[in-house]
Order: C-alpha cells, then structure tokens, then sequence
C-alpha cells in the first residue's frame, strides 16, 4: 500500500553579514569570551543590520532553499514562517516573503512555539502534505533576536543570534518503509507551567511594547536534556529504530553542553553530531534549519541519510522529527 511522505528537496539558509565575536561583546557587555565559550560553547554571533528584518533574512534562506531544490518557485503552495520575531505583530511575516517570491496563490502564515518554532512548522507542513492540501511546502525558520535582548543583562544577551534558514517539502508516493525517504514520525509537546522560565515581557495585549527576553537559564537547562531526550525516544519507538540508525543528529542550537548531555544519554557519538552554536548562537526557531544546511554544504548529510532533529523553548515547547533525507 503507498502513502504519502513529505520529502525534503533542498534546504538554504542566510545571516547577517555583520558578526560578533565574544570579544567584541565583552568590550560592551560585563562578560568574557572564556566564560561565553565555557558555559555554551558559543563563540560569535551574526546581528541583523538597521533596517533588515525577520522577513528579510527569511527570504534569502527561502531563496537559497529554491535554488537548491532546483524548483520553479510557482510550485509551491504552502510557506509556513518559524519566527517568534515578526517584522509586525500582524500580517504574518510569511507573507511578506510570499509576495517578495512573487507567489500569489496557496498560503502563508506564521508559526511561533519560540526555539521549537522549525520542528512545529515541519511537523505542520508534515500534516498539510499528507492529507493532500498542499504539495509542495517552504518551510523556514527565521529570527531577530537581537531586537528583543536586553542588551544590559549579560545572562542573556551573550547567548542569542539573527539568522535564517529553510528546507522545501514535496508530497511524494512512498511505501512508507523506513528505508524509504522522507519525513518518517513527528511528536511535539507543551507544557505552559513552565512558562514564566523563558518569556518576553512585553506584548501587544499585555504592555502594548515589545518586551526583553528574560530566562531562568538553570530551571530551562534542568529541564532540556530529560525533555529532548523523551520525544526523541518517542521517535525511536514509532519506527522501531534506535540511536545505532542514526546517520546524523541536527539538535536545536542552544548550548553546546546541552547538545552534549542530550547526545550522550541517547549513546550517540559524537561524530554523528551537528555544531553550529559556535558560530551562530542561539538563533531560536533558525537554528536547525541553519545548521541542516551547513550539514548538507559540507557534504556530511546526504541522500538516505537517516537524520533526528529537536528542539526545546519557551514554553516550554519541545519536539522531535525524523527523517530519511
Ligand atoms: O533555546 C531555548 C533554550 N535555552 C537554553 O537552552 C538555555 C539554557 N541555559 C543555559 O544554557 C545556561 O543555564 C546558561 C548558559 C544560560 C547559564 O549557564 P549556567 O552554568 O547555568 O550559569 P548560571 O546562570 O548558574 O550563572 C553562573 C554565574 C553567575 O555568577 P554567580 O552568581 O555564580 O556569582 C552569573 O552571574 O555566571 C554569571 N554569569 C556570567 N558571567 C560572565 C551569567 N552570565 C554571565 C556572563 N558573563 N555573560
């Protein structure tokens, strides 16, 4: 019997041409790069410049994306926009980059679960594929945190970046084995307890302002590896596989020894592990899709590759998606 399997065609991704490293921060800030580089691994970070917008770095990804998936850009009927940054808080964001692609049919609407934004968003592209919908989905991640850091609070300014990156999904016949490629199994989970531990305070029908980031950086790191960890789990179990299947594991880009601990409790070598926080930082609902594309420009994930993502926020909000690329 044949299914439908959402398929990844090509991937892109962009950030800001202007970086900074520890040093530099730490000439602004009251931190050093040692300190920086120790507790996260982080070492620079790209900063959107004046007048370049969440929209913006999300166009050029989803530019990238088209060129690489090699695809009339008319072919797509479905964009859904991973951002807890919009460039305003109404229309969505996505469909400033529809009309800047010159698509005006299908759909486009934003999607903010805050760094697990790209797994909800793949997962939802996943939904709308395999119901018949849509056909072809571009999906893309894409952040401006540096607009909501509160550049005062040394906790959590060091630790966040701008940038952008996206994947084009494509409905194809499959016999829905496990060798067969494609997005395999999803799990998304939420639990608003935990909401105050990571929040902007600010907001349209609250202060009508913006708002800064604030974060219980311990209570959020306490809960991460259990939680990531759990729906990845989840994942193995769906499709009767284990960590040995894995040819690449692309997690969330928070903190270096966050993506360690999580590698290490599921016994998955180090080799087979996906950095990037190093050079981009934290980029929220960017960061998978920006170090999938670095994977795939290096030429480490390829075709038949068996590949975990997740992620973990705000929210919390927490998820995992395997698929064969
Ligand atoms: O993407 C969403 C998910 N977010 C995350 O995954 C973030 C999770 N949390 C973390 O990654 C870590 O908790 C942090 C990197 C945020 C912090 O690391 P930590 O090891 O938990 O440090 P801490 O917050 O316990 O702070 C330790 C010390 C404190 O000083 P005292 O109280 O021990 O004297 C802080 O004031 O480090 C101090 N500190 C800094 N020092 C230099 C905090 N920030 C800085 C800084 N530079 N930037």
């Amino acid at each position: 019997m044949s299914i439908i399997r959402s398929v990844v065609l090509g991937c892109g991704s962009y950030l800001p041409k202007n970086c900074v490293t520890n040093e530099e921060l730490a000439k602004r800030v009251d931190t050093t790069d040692e300190w920086i580089v120790q507790r996260t691994g982080i070492q620079q970070r790209h900063i959107a410049a004046e007048g370049e917008f969440t929209s913006h770095l999300g166009l050029a990804a989803a530019k990238a994306a088209i060129a690489n998936a090699a695809i009339d850009v008319q072919s797509i009927d479905l964009i859904i926009l991973a951002t807890s940054t919009p460039d305003n808080t109404f229309p969505a964001s996505a469909v400033s980059i529809q009309h800047e692609l010159g698509i005006h049919h299908g759909a486009a609407f934003d999607m903010q679960a805050v760094c697990s934004g790209f797994i909800f968003a793949m997962t939802t592209a996943d939904m709308y594929i395999r119901s018949g919908q849509f056909k072809r989905v571009l999906v893309i991640g894409a952040e401006t945190f540096s607009r909501i850091m509160d550049w005062e609070d040394r906790t959590t300014c060091v630790l966040f970046g701008d940038g952008a990156g996206a994947v084009i999904l494509e409905g194809q016949e499959s016999a829905g084995e496990t060798a067969d490629r494609g997005i395999l199994t999803t799990h998304l989970r939420s639990d608003g307890r935990h909401r105050d531990k990571l929040f902007v305070d600010g907001g349209v029908s609250s202060t009508q302002t913006t708002g800064h980031l604030r974060m219980q950086g311990r209570e959020v790191f306490k809960h991460a590896v259990g939680m990531v960890t759990d729906v990845i789990e989840d994942a193995f179990k769906a499709t009767n596989t284990t960590a040995d299947d894995l040819d690449w594991f692309i997690p969330h880009q928070a903190n270096k020894r966050i993506i360690d601990a999580s590698a290490r409790k599921l016994k998955i070598p180090g080799e087979k592990v996906v950095t990037t926080v190093q050079w981009h930082g934290n980029t929220s609902a960017a960061s998978i899709p920006l170090a999938i594309d670095h994977s795939v420009q290096k030429a480490m994930v390829k075709k038949g590759d068996l590949v975990m993502l997740e992620a973990m926020g705000g929210g919390f909000t927490w998820g995992s998606v395997l698929l064969r690329w």
